[in-house]
């Protein structure tokens, strides 16, 4: 469980002595296994929320609650324990340009000492999961967008996350692209995760019939179930 308790976070900026609030008083409640979307147009805050589940961020005021768990209140040297149940998917992929779709994946495993056979196998799976058997062992370079973000995807399941944050991972994406990575976050969610998805993307919003937070200049100004674009 997530729980949002009146948070509010403010950015210092270069631009200004004052404080800039980049979220407003935002309270909400995400159950095990929900799939909630993010919708917002640029800078209404919805990676300031992602980057505040992941522990990047702390709020400035209010709570973020993790399992129960306080988040303004875990030290930084405690953030991997929380980072563990949760796996992020970036719009611009964030893949090693000189390792290949398996060894972009297994890198993200091979800093907890996992022996190379299990590696293997845990990393195949997950490959199989988004249909990349036969990219194996392409680089990025090779692969379409669409393509990329089925790697980024695999990564971020590999440990087997609670909780799946997606930031706009369509953004760069052509619409039949954009509707396989929705299938395979739906799929995901299906398995049991968690998933939080942000977009502006009105077909996506539209199309999924899911929860919707739609968010306005840091504030949260509609949750609906089964939500629709309203911007
Ligand atoms: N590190 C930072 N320092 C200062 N201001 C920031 C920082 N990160 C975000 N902001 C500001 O906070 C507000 C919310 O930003 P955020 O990145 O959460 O928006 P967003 O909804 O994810 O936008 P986009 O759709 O463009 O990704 C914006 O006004 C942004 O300029
Ligand atoms: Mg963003």
């Amino acid at each position: 469980m997530i729980e949002f308790e009146k948070v509010c976070k403010n950015y210092c900026t270069s631009q200004s002595k004052e404080p800039k609030a980049a979220l407003k008083d935002a309270s909400f409640k995400i159950k095990d296994g929900d799939f909630v979307i993010l919708c917002g147009r640029s800078g209404a805050g919805k990676t300031t929320i992602l980057k505040m589940i992941s522990c990047e961020e702390k709020p400035t005021s209010g709570k973020v609650l993790f399992d129960k768990k306080d988040l303004g209140k875990v030290k930084k040297s405690d953030a991997y324990l929380i980072r563990h149940k949760i796996g992020f998917i970036f719009q611009d992929f964030k893949l090693l340009p000189y390792k290949t779709v398996f060894e972009n994946i297994a890198y993200a495993l091979e800093t907890c000492d996992h022996d190379e056979s299990k590696i293997k196998d845990e990393v195949d799976q997950v490959i199989e999961l988004v249909g990349l058997e036969k990219k194996r062992n392409s680089f990025p370079n090779e692969l379409s967008g669409g393509e990329q973000q089925r790697v980024s995807i695999a990564r971020a399941l590999i440990h087997r996350p609670e909780v799946i944050l997606a930031d706009e991972p369509t953004g760069n994406l052509d619409p039949y692209n954009t509707r396989d990575i929705i299938k395979i976050l739906l799929k995901i969610n299906e398995a049991g995760s968690t998933v939080i998805l942000s977009t502006h993307d009105k077909e996506v919003v539209n199309a999924l019939k899911k929860r919707v937070l739609t968010l306005q200049d840091g504030s949260i100004v509609r949750d609906e179930e089964e939500g629709v674009y309203f911007l």
